[in-house]
Parts: C-alpha cells; sequence; structure tokens
C-alpha cells in the first residue's frame, strides 16, 4: 500500500486555492486603477437664497402688551409719525421701525421685507400704500402721502422675513 504524504496533498491544494485567486484577481486591475481617477474631494459651495427662500414667516402678531413692550417686540414695533397735509389735502405718514433706542437688523438672512398701512375709509379696510424693502436699510423705513379725510387711526403692518407679520394701529394725529 502506497502510503500518501497529507503535507505534500495539502500543499499542491493550497497552492490551488491560491492560482485561482490570482486568475479572479487579475481582471480587476484595471477597474481598480479606475476607481482611483474618481477619487474626489467634495467641496461645499453656498448657494445665495432668494428673496422667497429668504421670507419663511408670514404668521400675523400683534404687541401683547405695550405697557411691557418686549425687546424683540420693540425691534419689530412702527413708529408713526403724521406730517402736515399738503396742499393736496394728503398728509405724509413715516413708519419707522424699531422703538426705544432698539433697531431692526438690516442682515442678509433678516430684514424687514415689507412696510405696509390701511385704514378703514368708508367702512371697508383698505391699503393706503405698501412698500418692498431689500435688506440695506437700517433702520427700515418708509414715508406715505396718503388722503386721511375721515380716518381715525391707520394700521401698519410690518414684514420680519423671519418673524412674521406686525401689526399695530396707531390714531391719526397721536405721533408713537
Ligand atoms: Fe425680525
Amino acid at each position: 500500500m502506497k502510503i500518501v504524504n497529507i503535507k505534500s496533498l495539502a500543499a499542491l491544494f493550497m497552492g490551488t486555492v491560491s492560482l485561482f485567486a490570482v486568475a479572479s484577481c487579475g481582471g480587476n486591475a484595471e477597474d481598480a486603477k479606475d476607481t482611483a481617477k474618481v477619487d474626489t474631494v467634495k467641496v461645499e459651495v453656498p448657494v445665495k437664497k432668494t428673496r422667497e427662500e429668504l421670507i419663511v414667516n408670514r404668521d400675523t402678531i400683534a404687541i401683547a402688551n405695550p405697557d411691557s413692550i418686549t425687546e424683540l417686540e420693540n425691534k419689530h414695533s412702527a413708529a408713526v409719525t403724521f406730517g402736515e397735509k399738503n396742499a393736496e389735502g394728503k398728509t405724509a405718514v413715516t413708519v419707522k421701525v424699531g422703538e426705544n433706542g432698539l433697531v431692526h437688523p438690516a442682515e442678509e438672512e433678516h430684514f424687514i421685507d415689507f412696510i405696509a398701512i390701511y385704514a378703514k375709509v368708508k367702512g371697508v379696510d383698505t391699503e393706503l400704500g405698501r412698500v418692498e424693502l431689500q435688506n440695506d436699510l437700517k433702520p427700515a423705513e418708509a414715508t406715505f402721502t396718503v388722503d386721511l379725510k375721515g380716518v381715525k387711526e391707520v394700521t401698519t403692518f410690518v414684514g420680519c422675513n423671519i418673524h412674521g407679520i406686525w401689526k399695530e394701529t396707531t390714531k391719526v394725529g397721536k405721533t408713537k
């Protein structure tokens, strides 16, 4: 009976497996080279937001308690000034945003985007004027020359792109 050397058999078997492995990998060498070529560095480039994307809050907000106004409320509050009537009988109404020494920011991503005034004219809520603002006006303000005949009070709307639309009412002739 022939005695088979087990060690020799094992070596032969391992050799076969190794050869098979080398043959399998040989075809992927080019692929591996290609993969190395597409290895890139990811760089984040900030994209400037549009005005529509920046205006994220359109809730209407009223000052909770005018006798104990908060810092946030002061920054969004409208200081209204009534001028003299002109030759046509119209009045210059100036709306300036910010009170008690606090001014609303005018920054790229936080700003006053509009100011509007309304009044009841013959019983109907009517827009007397509205301006759209950019983010470079500090303090934000606008003057409207309007006919206040029969108008007892005006309602101002101040739009902040982040904190919403701030609504206040001021009696005509009373500078606030
Ligand atoms: Fe704001």
